[in-house]
């Protein structure tokens, strides 16, 4: 069975195939055209989507050497996202399915990313605890089956990657925040200053606004603006955020492993790719005995290979869809399972 995978939510076209659950091909064009405004314009996703999607599509079939019409099952994100970029997407696959009469399925992407643990070996097991850390969202989910899954903890206000974004662009290292970030962090001290871990009602919920006004005072105090930052600093200030922001991720990750008994912690979406994340939370894995699952660096970001893989276990569970299914921007706590 051949299914075709397609994710525009935000940034990223992606296209992808898989034979079973096995990935034959997951193209993943990235627009850099937001890196001169410093974050997501949503129109120009929206037009670049629209350029690239066939030219994608054409070049993943050429590529496997597969027919359209080999096609069995059209999967597309159907939100959450921008409401523009999903509607390319989301039409795209509609059209697709409807001309060649196959059947299609709308894919939540916050799940897609949760299940994108099941791409790699060794996968995770059931129960499992799923920290999603992305630039739209932040969840501490218990895992308990493909169709059962209980939110413990979320942000309260900023997402992990939205503040890694912000303080990016605070020190003036650009957009994509994380991976900038990372790469001025690496080999750096995180003692310049002590920024704090925020406190929330909930002991599994996070909070980052915080955390970014510190750094926002810190540099205001020490250096008026961000320009007169020397580089070195820079590298430290960015060392002592990143260091602030994943130990407030573990923290809460430590907590619900000490209250639920999981066989795997696994952690997914774009900031599962930091490098201090994934040391930190392996640590934790091997402490309480759990098996730890990251995605490889294609699989954290968003990829339409998890759209296909999670669209083909809804099909499978026999859920189907008609073409007046609605892109919808924002995620909805039922639409964790409503897709069942
Ligand atoms: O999952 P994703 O690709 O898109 C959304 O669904 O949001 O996540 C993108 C986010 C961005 O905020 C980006 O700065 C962050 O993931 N990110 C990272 C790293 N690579 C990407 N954050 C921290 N460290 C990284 N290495
Ligand atoms: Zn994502």
């Amino acid at each position: 069975m051949i299914t075709l995978g397609i994710e525009t939510s935000c940034d990223e076209t992606s296209v992808a195939l898989l034979k079973e659950d096995e990935v034959l091909i997951n193209l993943i064009s990235s627009q850099d055209i937001h890196n001169l405004y410093g974050g997501v314009v949503p129109e120009l996703s929206s037009r670049a989507h629209l350029q690239i999607i066939m030219p994608l599509l054409n070049k993943a079939l050429s590529d496997t050497n597969i027919n359209l019409k080999e096609i069995d099952l059209i999967t597309a994100t159907a939100g959450p996202g921008l409401i523009g970029a999903l509607l390319v997407g989301l039409t795209f696959a509609k059209g697709l399915a409807y001309s060649t009469d196959k059947p299609l399925v709308p894919v939540n992407h916050i799940e897609g990313h949760i299940f994108s643990g099941f791409l790699v070996n060794p996968k995770p097991e059931f129960p499992y605890l799923c920290l999603v850390v992305s630039g739209g969202h932040t969840l501490l989910l218990l895992v308990e089956s493909d169709i059962a899954i209980k939110k413990i903890g979320t942000t309260i206000d900023d997402a992990a990657g939205e503040a890694f974004d912000k303080v990016s662009k605070l020190l003036g290292l650009g957009y994509p925040g994380g991976p900038l970030i990372q790469k001025a962090a690496e080999g750096q001290e995180h003692n310049l200053t002590e920024f704090p871990i925020a406190q929330t009602k909930n002991e599994f919920d996070f909070s980052f606004s915080g955390l970014k006004t510190s750094v926002l005072r810190f540099v205001q105090k020490e250096y008026n603006s961000s320009e007169n930052i020397p580089i070195e600093d820079q590298k430290k200030i960015a060392a002592s955020f990143q260091y602030a922001a994943i130990k407030a991720l573990v923290l809460n990750c430590k907590r619900a492993l000490n209250k639920y008994p999981v066989k795997s912690i696994s952690i997914v979406g774009g900031v599962a790719a930091n490098k201090l994340l994934k040391d930190e939370m392996e640590i934790l894995a091997k402490r309480f005995k759990v098996s730890f699952v990251v995605p490889s660096l294609e699989y954290c970001g968003d990829n339409a290979a998890m759209i296909a893989y999670r669209g083909r276990k809804i099909n499978q569970s026999g859920k189907r869809y008609d073409y007046s299914f609605n892109a919808f921007p924002k995620l909805k706590d039922h639409t964790f399972i409503s897709s069942f």
